[in-house]
């Protein structure tokens, strides 16, 4: 784990990490996204209608990009001056997982920069009046938090927010195109799109990987973790396990994976933000449910990132 990272949520344990946790939750409980519900859906009628209108658009520059960076960042609060660079921090965050390589090495600077901006911008009187940034501030003035941690949990929210759910999105649209029999099973029956958007997150888990700190030997199903290694945790392949997803291969929509798949994690550091990211993809496959009979892929690209799973590129038209 990069150092820069040290005293964040995900990189915290114990009693430490769930005093955090409950600071960064709060604004992105389902009670508390209650109040971003409208503004969510408004703004996915308005940017699929915009798409739909051109009938051929980018799933992931135009179309998945857009809630996570209107939306989300207005809601962190932060200065307008900087937020332009957030996707690219957000690419550099999880490059920055290793293993060591060039890709690694090109992100350690993208993520001093995210970490100067959260410690000299993300700052009271910079931040919007009563956004989620601004709590975290007011929560280390009441003790709730040590403030060296402040600049971290900023980085819980900038980081974490942005790639994971704009690259859920597009895989989603991906996943449609190539099957349309399971697009029209959602069309004719929009009760169907939770279930949906967890079978999207199965399949093509936005993040692949995630490594843990090996407290003390631990041993696996005969396999030894020895105390003071790091173990892999693989998602991606925990989602495509045959003993609990029978024809893990195969896209289903109607298949029930609440609270089965990996793609979010378990336990203690399991993502806080999921409410968040579901209820975006949610606004936007309800709309699309109601205006694309068809999506249709002209140019696919993958995206190169040693965790993320998703594409840099899609284009598609639509009908
Ligand atoms: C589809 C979108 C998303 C996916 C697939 C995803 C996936 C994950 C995964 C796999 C973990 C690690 C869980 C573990 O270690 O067991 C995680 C943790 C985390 N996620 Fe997400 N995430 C998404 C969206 C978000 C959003 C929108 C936010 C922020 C608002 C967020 C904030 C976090 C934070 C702060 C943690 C660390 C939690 C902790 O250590 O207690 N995530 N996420």
């Amino acid at each position: 784990m990069n150092q820069l990272l040290r005293g964040n949520t995900l990189c915290s344990d114990g009693i430490a990490h769930k005093k955090l946790r409950q600071v960064v939750m709060r604004p992105i409980t389902p009670a508390a996204l209650a109040s971003l519900g409208e503004e969510v859906e408004h703004e996915a009628q308005a940017i699929v209608e915009r798409l739909c209108s051109k009938g051929r658009f980018c799933a992931t520059a135009e179309l998945a990009t857009h809630l996570p960076v209107t939306i989300v960042s207005n809601a962190i609060g932060l200065p307008e001056e900087g937020r332009e660079r957030m996707m690219d921090w957000s690419i550099g965050l999880f490059n920055c997982f290793g293993p060591m390589n060039e890709r690694t090495r090109n992100a350690m600077p993208v993520l001093s920069e995210m970490m100067e901006y959260a410690r000299t911008q993300a700052v009271p009187g910079k931040l919007k009046p009563g956004s989620w940034a601004e709590a975290i501030h007011h929560a280390a003035a009441a003790g709730e938090v040590p403030s060296e941690a402040v600049p971290g949990l900023m980085i819980d929210y900038m980081g974490p927010s942005l790639d994971t759910t704009v690259f859920g999105i597009s895989s989603g649209v991906w996943l449609f195109a190539n099957h349309p029999d399971q697009w029209d099973l959602v069309r004719n029956d929009p009760s169907l799109i939770p279930a949906a958007i967890n079978e999207i997150l199965r399949m093509e888990a936005p993040i692949q990987d995630f490594s843990r700190y090996v407290a003390r030997d631990y041993d696996l199903d005969g396999v030894s973790l020895p105390e003071g290694s790091r173990a892999i945790v693989f998602y991606g392949a925990a989602n495509r396990d045959p003993r609990q997803f029978p024809h893990p291969d195969r896209f289903d929509v109607r298949r029930d994976n609440a609270g089965r798949h990996m793609a979010f994690g378990a336990g203690p550091h399991a993502c806080l933000g999921m409410n968040l990211a579901k209820l975006e993809m949610r606004a936007l496959f309800t709309t699309l449910a109601r205006k694309v009979t068809r999506f249709h892929v002209e140019v696919e690209e993958r995206a190169l990132s040693n965790i993320l799973r998703g594409f840099r590129k899609l284009i598609v038209t639509v009908q």
